[in-house]
């Protein structure tokens, strides 16, 4: 089987647990603090290794101990990892979370090393023996233009998690095949917030209008939604005691591209993107609440 592509972030979260944000001016106690292997692009690299895909990360991270960790954990968890840039110049990117008492979080990114992936960088080799490209926007959205063009044109399948959401040109937009937000990236890309189906499929115009063809709106506790323009695909999410949502969107996209990879349908795929952000909400930080194939298949 061909291997998934993932270029995105590394980054270290450094998580406490809060009763509830605070407000401006506002100082309040965090309940321990924990270093985890995070970042949007690691997160889903990892997910798909813990689910048995042949997947390779590309990203960039500083001449550190995070940069280090960050590495050992994809290699560790089935990623090929030969390609991670080191840059002496900036530190590994960092990502403070604060987890409330209902498992919801609020991040804040220091990009680091993450923003020395270049467009420059980008060469043909990365797309070897690749049938799936993946991309989020934690790198400069330069580099992942050029990502996402060069696979097009070697007719290797684009996926785009945009997040977080960012004002995009439509360039980049017409070289996705499949892209994946959530309500609020949906809204700010198309204008439309989603409630119903046909909001969905108003959205859906104006994006497949720049030649995407297929869109995955990921609805939290509701679940997600597919439209190719013909086909309406719906799969409810799954009922469990969430106690931190961090990565629940990684791990679904992870799913989700580790199905279809295997020649799955979007219908299974899916469901097993659900599956996989189930088991991860019900489990603290991010590369450390991903479920194994083997969990999977338990639920
Ligand atoms: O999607 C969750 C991730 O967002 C965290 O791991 C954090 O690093 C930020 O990138």
């Amino acid at each position: 089987m061909k291997k998934i592509l993932v270029v995105g972030s590394l980054n270290m979260d450094l998580v406490t647990k809060v009763v509830a944000t605070p407000k401006i001016g506002e100082t309040i106690s965090g309940d321990g603090l924990q270093f985890i292997p995070g970042g949007k692009g690691a997160n889903q690299a990892v997910a798909m290794g813990k689910l048995g895909a042949r997947v390779e990360m590309i990203g960039a991270i500083g001449t550190d101990g995070n940069g280090e960790v960050l590495k050992d954990n994809l290699i560790k968890m089935n990623v090929i990892a030969d390609r991670i840039k080191n840059i002496a110049e900036a530190p590994t990117g960092v990502a403070m979370i604060m987890v409330n008492a209902s498992g919801d979080n609020s991040i804040v990114v220091i990009a680091g090393a993450n923003g020395q992936l270049l467009p420059e960088d980008v060469v043909d080799a990365w797309f070897d023996d690749v049938s799936l490209v993946v991309c989020q926007l934690e790198t400069p959205v330069e580099t992942v233009e050029t990502v996402l063009r060069r696979a097009k044109a070697l007719g290797v399948k684009t996926v785009l998690n945009p997040a977080p959401a960012k004002a995009l040109s439509n360039e980049l937009l017409s070289c996705v095949d499949l892209l994946i937000p959530n309500e609020t990236e949906f809204e700010s890309l198309t204008g439309v917030a989603v409630e119903t189906r046909e909001d969905l499929m108003m959205g859906y115009q104006a994006i497949n209008a720049l030649g995407i063809k297929e869109i995955i709106v990921t609805l939290g506790s509701k679940g997600a939604w597919y439209y190719n323009g013909e086909n309406f695909l719906s799969v409810a999410a799954k009922k469990v005691n969430a106690v931190d949502t961090t990565a629940a969107g990684d791990s679904f996209i992870a799913g989700v591209c580790e199905s279809l990879a295997r020649g799955a349908s979007m219908q299974e795929a899916l469901e097993m993107g659900t599956k996989v952000a189930a088991i991860t909400v019900t489990r603290f930080g991010a590369q450390s609440s991903l479920p194994t194939k083997e969990e999977v298949a338990g639920i």
